[in-house]
């Protein structure tokens, strides 16, 4: 299977689970479900929760079983789809569309979208701990996973890294800075996908250092592409309008080194996962090593 169709496959799945993820906990007023589930359901690649499937598998060697990694895949995305629910808010980013649709709080106003985004944010916790009663993943290895979501979404990761972008914003002068917002804000999401899958496939700890380096590194390009995509992308293909960190003044990688050392260090970064991955010895290193070619190829 090309790697297109299997990633293509993994978000099938993964938008099943999503749409059952909300059942069975209660009731929730309708607003604010729809809400939810309008951003849940708008599309987006889902290439977190394919990571948290892809190491898990990649680590156990068992390439068709997704059902054990599913409800930590669920959770990264409903944190995903919060920080996008938020960062499309007129005090971040104030974007109007987002894959392709209306941003959440043009269509459900600015108090709906913030609560959709904390309700979102909320769950992701209750999912992870949720699949210890499934008994498929061992209560440590989720309690491991537990704190690594916390740590690496909360202040000191993907918090902290929005949190510096908005601080910054014209202030950034220097390539560190900026790559400590991208490391935090981006990477630190993409990383945690990969170690958490890591973690539900029963890897050590050399193993998890490996996939470690190659989250952070995959997850920097991934910024580093975005940035780049935000210069010279297709509107249609990204679902959201171009330019937007021109018009807003931001300090990216084009905007500090120039398109084309910005290009070459997205190739650079994604060698550099690659080699990663190449000495953690696991049982199926394949589709990892093929994602970060796809990511380095991507167009939206
Ligand atoms: C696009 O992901 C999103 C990013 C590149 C991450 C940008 C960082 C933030 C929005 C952090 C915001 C944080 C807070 C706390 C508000 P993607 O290309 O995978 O999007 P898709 O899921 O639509 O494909
Ligand atoms: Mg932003």
């Amino acid at each position: 299977m090309s790697i297109n169709d299997y990633l293509m496959r993994r978000a099938a799945e993964v938008e099943e689970a999503l749409t059952s993820a909300l059942d069975g906990w209660g009731h929730i007023p309708n607003r604010l479900r729809e809400a939810m589930l309008y951003s849940l359901q708008a599309g987006g690649k889902r290439i977190r929760p394919a990571l948290v499937m892809t190491a898990a598998a990649a680590v156990k060697g068992d390439s068709g079983d997704a059902a054990q990694a599913m409800p930590v895949a669920c959770a990264v995305e409903f944190i995903h789809t919060y920080s996008l629910i938020h960062d499309d808010l007129p005090a971040m980013d104030d974007d109007d569309y987002r894959r392709g649709k209306p941003t959440n709080h043009k269509v459900y106003g600015e108090a709906m979208a913030i609560l959709a985004g904390d309700a979102l944010l909320t769950h992701a916790f209750g999912l992870v701990a949720g699949a210890a009663r499934c008994g498929s993943v061992a209560p440590d290895v989720l309690l491991a996973v537990v704190e690594e979501l916390s740590l690496l979404s909360g202040a000191a990761g993907m918090v902290g890294g929005q949190a510096a972008d908005m601080l910054g914003e014209q202030g950034v002068t220097s390539i560190e800075e900026l790559e400590y917002i991208h490391l935090h804000k981006t990477s630190d999401l993409i990383r945690f996908s990969v170690t958490a899958g890591g973690r539900i496939g029963g890897a050590d700890k050399q193993q998890l250092d490996c996939l470690a380096l190659y989250g952070r590194n995959l997850g920097l390009a991934f910024q580093i592409q975005d940035d780049i995509l935000d210069v010279i992308g297709d509107e249609g293909k990204l679902g959201k309008k171009t330019q937007g960190d021109v018009e807003q003044n931001k300090v990216t990688y084009p905007y500090l080194i120039g398109l084309e050392e910005s290009k070459a260090k997205v190739a650079s970064l994604t060698q550099e996962a690659k080699s990663a991955i190449a000495s953690a010895r696991l049982a199926e290193p394949d589709r990892l090593l093929q994602i970060a070619d796809y990511l380095l190829r991507r167009d939206h």
